[in-house]
């Protein structure tokens, strides 16, 4: 150990910036007046989908190159243009929702599309609390994507959001914002609240009471500078990994661990790991710290609903590592997963069954037995991100024999992960 108590000889990796955060910076950027600077913020296909729809409504901002810090000339809060051609969400949920927010709230008419799985993803659950405060869509597809927008004249909102979900929250905020009307909120449960920490940081007069959320109108956003916190939800993989091995120490080094979003922390604590997150800073309203893990026997667990929005992105990675624990888990309200870039639930499970393990999901619950036998078998990742990711860590079990129908989908919020996997699995 070092003098300040962090081990010498563990293996150091700075996870990717956070796509979050990455998203929200980007959007308050282009709605700022005057020059942002994104210090290594997320270079990945989402990210990139979301700085090319902002500069098709006429944002300048750098080219997204890993290493380099970013620079967005911000048009003011009613200053987008409107754009010339369809904006391509690609397979980015948060981009299609978050333009939906911003463009229901400026006076433009857009056309918004993306890739085949983002088309299939349920967009009414943005449009209807937003055609309540005036704006109208087009559905070319039912509840999905394509759709057109005509922003224009908003009115305020009070809504009770029906599902704890960031993405419908942030894209009602953004309404408000850019059409200067107030929106009132009331989540079912906590989501993660990086839209509102920035926000407040940005000085924009937003009141949180419990579950209850009460934004004002502003007339303009100071243009700021961040460093962007590496993504917890990425690092996620490479806890596991480095839970899994047989011994040596991991840390991950300035990791977002803002508390609506370390769920998946708080679980595999009460798993038995041996992860410990030292803090380190703040950036623009988001705790940073480094996560130093060490090799665990994990226990199974249990996940109740109200935490699963503070750990929707680790469900994947959570259920991998259940797997490889004693005895059964039970992930409860779990439903949402069923919406994601692919039917997630249902992809865990029939993928754990493929490589020899019980698993179940029924309704909004998915279980999964432990076993200490190598997987073994062929998974299907429908080319979701984050089943690809959270089964290469199973295939790097010793005695794992994994095949993976394609890896090239980590390049959605990961573009480094098979090197970063190798280094904290110490493989060749
Ligand atoms: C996100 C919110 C989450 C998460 C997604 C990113 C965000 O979705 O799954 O990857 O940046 O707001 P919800 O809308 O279900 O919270």
């Amino acid at each position: 150990m070092a003098a300040s108590g962090r081990p010498l000889s563990a293996i150091r990796v700075r996870p990717p910036g956070d796509k979050s955060v990455t998203h929200r910076a980007l959007v308050l950027g282009a709605l700022a007046e005057g020059e942002s600077r994104l210090e290594r913020p997320l270079t990945s296909l989402d990210a990139r989908s979301m700085a090319g729809a902002l500069r098709a409504l006429g944002t300048e901002i750098s080219p997204l190159r890993e290493g380099a810090t970013v620079t967005l000339r911000g048009r003011g809060l009613r200053g987008l243009r409107a754009p010339r051609r369809s904006l391509h969400c690609g397979n980015s949920g948060t981009t299609a929702r978050f333009l939906l927010g911003v463009l229901a709230g400026s006076p433009l008419t857009a056309r918004l599309t993306g890739d085949a799985s983002l088309r299939t993803r349920p967009m009414r659950r943005v449009t209807v609390p937003l055609s309540m405060m005036g704006a109208r869509f087009d559905e070319l597809s039912g509840d999905g994507l394509p759709l057109i927008v005509h922003g224009g004249p908003l009115q305020p909102l009070t809504y009770d959001l029906p599902v704890a979900a960031a993405q419908v929250k942030s894209a009602l905020l953004l309404a408000g914002l850019v059409g200067g009307v107030p929106v009132r909120l009331t989540e079912p449960a906590r989501s993660r609240d990086h839209t509102e920490r920035m926000l407040t940081a940005l000085g924009v007069p937003l009141e949180r009471n419990g579950r209850d959320l009460a934004l004002a109108p502003t007339d303009r956003i100071p243009a700021f500078q961040t460093r962007i916190p590496g993504d917890l939800s990425s690092a996620a993989f490479l806890v596991g990994a480095a839970l899994l091995r047989s011994d040596g120490d991991v840390v991950l080094e300035e990791v977002g661990i803002n508390p609506t979003r370390a769920g998946a922390l708080r679980v595999l604590e009460r798993m038995g790991a041996d992860v410990t997150v030292a803090a380190r800073g703040e950036a623009l309203g988001e705790p940073v710290g480094d996560v130093l893990i060490r090799p665990s026997a994990l226990a199974a667990c249990e996940v109740s609903p109200e935490e699963v929005p503070s750990m929707i992105d680790e469900i994947p990675i959570l259920a991998v590592l259940a797997s490889r624990a004693r005895g059964r888990s039970v992930f409860h309200g779990v439903a949402e997963l069923r919406v994601k870039e692919s039917n997630r639930l249902e992809l865990i499970a029939r993928n754990l069954r493929a490589v020899g393990v019980t698993a179940e999901a029924s309704g909004d619950t998915l279980w999964v037995e432990g076993t200490d036998r190598p997987p073994a078998g062929r998974v299907e990742t429908a080319r979701d991100h984050r089943l690809a990711m959270a089964f290469a860590v199973l295939g790097a079990v010793r005695g794992a024999r994994v095949e993976l129908s394609e890896m090239a989908s980590v390049a959605v919020s990961y573009p480094t992960f098979v090197d970063d996997l190798r280094r904290v699995t110490g493989a060749a």
